[in-house]
Formats: C-alpha cells, sequence, structure tokens
C-alpha cells in the first residue's frame, strides 16, 4: 500500500495547516458553538470571498438549525495594508431577518481588524440579539482595531498563508491545506 505524501504545489510554498488539522479543529469549533447556541435558530453570515470552504465545513459541523448569508466587503488600500476605509459591496440578503436574532458571523483570516470592526458596528444597527464572530485564523499581532472573536481555529503568527479559501491575487484558494506564501 502506498503512502499519500502531500506535496507543497510549488517549491515557495510551505505546509502550515494540513487539510487533517483543519478538519479536526472545525469538528471541536462545531461543537463547541453548538452547545453555546442550544436550540435557538442561528443567522450565520460568511464574509466572502476567503471564508466560503471554511463557512462551508463549519456549517456541516454544526448540529443547529440556522439561515445562511453571505456579505463582501471591500478595504481601499494597497496590496497589503488596509487604508481602514471599508465599503459593503454586497449586504445581508433583505429576506435575512437579523432583529432579535443570533447571528453568527464566519471569517478565514482576521489582520488588521478593520473588516471586522466594520462588519459588527453595521450588523449591530439592525438590532439582533448577539453578533458573534468565528474566525479560522487569527494574525493578532497585525491587529491595528480590536474586535472581540468569540471562536478562532488557530492562531497563526508567521507568513502570508494561502489556500483553503485564502488567496494571492486570487490564486491558491482551492487548496485543501494552507501554506505559507514565501516571497
Ligand atoms: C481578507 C480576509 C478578511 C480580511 C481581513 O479579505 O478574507 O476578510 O481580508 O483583513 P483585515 O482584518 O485587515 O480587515 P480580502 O479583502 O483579501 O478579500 P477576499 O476574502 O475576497 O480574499
Amino acid at each position: 500500500m502506498g503512502v499519500l505524501v502531500t506535496l507543497p504545489p510549488n517549491p515557495r510554498m510551505e505546509l502550515v495547516l494540513s487539510r487533517e488539522t483543519i478538519s479536526r479543529r472545525i469538528q471541536e469549533l462545531g461543537q463547541e458553538i453548538s452547545q453555546a447556541v442550544g436550540d435557538d435558530e442561528l443567522v450565520i453570515i460568511g464574509i466572502l470571498k476567503g471564508a466560503f470552504i471554511f463557512m462551508a465545513d463549519l456549517v456541516r459541523a454544526l448540529n443547529v438549525p440556522a439561515k445562511l448569508d453571505f456579505v463582501r466587503l471591500k478595504s481601499y488600500g494597497s496590496l497589503t495594508e488596509s487604508s481602514g476605509q471599508v465599503s459593503i459591496t454586497k449586504d445581508v440578503e433583505p429576506d435575512i431577518e437579523l432583529r432579535g436574532r443570533k447571528v453568527l458571523v464566519v471569517e478565514d483570516i482576521v489582520d488588521t481588524g478593520l473588516t471586522l470592526a466594520f462588519l459588527r458596528n453595521h450588523l449591530e444597527q439592525h438590532q439582533p440579539h448577539s453578533v458573534q464572530i468565528c474566525a479560522m485564523i487569527d494574525k493578532l499581532e497585525r491587529r491595528k482595531r480590536y474586535v472581540e472573536l468569540d471562536y478562532v481555529g488557530f492562531e497563526v503568527a508567521r507568513g502570508y498563508l494561502v489556500g483553503y479559501g485564502l488567496d494571492s491575487a486570487e490564486k491558491y484558494r482551492c487548496l485543501p491545506d494552507i501554506y505559507e506564501l514565501k516571497v
């Protein structure tokens, strides 16, 4: 029987989180969130595009009734630094009621925190019961704006990460594992 070896898809990439490690952590997060939520129906909002794969796996690890939606946010600035000016290019759909509801925001990576700080403020204007945040990766050392993260998959200090939804100029999102892209 052969041994399955996961090679980096190019030599400038170093494996940071394998698909098995990601999958195990998502099962833990799913149990933790399900227990905390109880029988209440959640409104789960994913942030496009990066969170789409994490969201797909997370919702299947949850054991709670939920409605799903997505938002898309744009932050203005250079390729590597957000300017702090964030705008919404796709909002929550009008038929998704937020008032009085428990909302769970699903994000792939938290960097400066500006995107989530903006979105939390935006969602709270709809007077939900609560807004909680589940982020797959927390890059705490890059934080410019405090944002409370209720559930975190992994804290990662190093590097520019790609794969499992994370991109570099729209490449690498489809990789099943997460890599550091060496420059
Ligand atoms: C990335 C990531 C987060 C945001 C985090 O999105 O998916 O949404 O940046 O950065 P911040 O904490 O500094 O605000 P990006 O704008 O690259 O779009 P994408 O999800 O479509 O890749």
